[in-house]
């Protein structure tokens, strides 16, 4: 038996998920773009990981006929270092493999060595960088995919 559950995200997650959410980025989604994304994108797919009974993470992306793309990946960081995340995605890449996707792409901050080497260890490849992707600190972005 796994440690950890991971499910389909619902609108009764927004709340443990924002929480995540805060601590994990520096411009961080608001509780209404989460619940936007349940209940009115019909692309989205979000996955939440459980430890005891607790939401310690969250992944989402988009899946449009062939083409996946990962919005976002967190863990609680009390929680980091066991895995899990590393779980996570290989389950959303799992759910978009099932559902049609051949392809996943993400963005990615230049600095962001952890998350890069997590992609890169799924078998991500770096393609393009996106300049002054991000808007608070016009930081570029490193465009990284995946063949599913
Ligand atoms: C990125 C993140 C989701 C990884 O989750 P995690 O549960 O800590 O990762 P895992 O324990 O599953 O690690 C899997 C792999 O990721 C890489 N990795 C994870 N943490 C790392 C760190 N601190 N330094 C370097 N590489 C790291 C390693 O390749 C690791 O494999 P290894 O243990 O065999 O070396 C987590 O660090 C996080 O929530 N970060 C903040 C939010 C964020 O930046 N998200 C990405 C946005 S694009």
């Amino acid at each position: 038996m796994s440690e950890i559950d991971i499910r389909l995200m619902t609108v009764d997650d927004v709340d443990k998920v924002y929480e995540v959410e805060k601590v994990s980025f520096t411009a961080p989604w608001t509780k209404e773009s989460f619940f936007n994304e349940l209940t009115n994108n019909y692309f989205a797919v979000y996955h939440v990981v459980e430890y005891e009974g607790q939401i310690i993470g969250y992944c989402g992306m988009w899946l449009v006929l062939d083409e996946s793309q990962v919005t976002n990946i967190a863990i609680l960081p009390e929680f980091r270092g066991r895995g899990w995340g590393e779980k996570l995605l290989v389950a959303v890449m799992n759910t978009a493999r099932k559902r049609g996707a051949s392809i996943m792409s993400l963005e990615v901050r230049v600095s962001n060595e952890s998350a890069q080497n997590l992609y890169k260890k799924l078998g991500f490849q770096p393609g393009g960088i996106r300049k002054n992707y991000y808007s608070d600190n016009q930081e570029d972005a490193l465009v990284m995919w995946v063949n599913l």
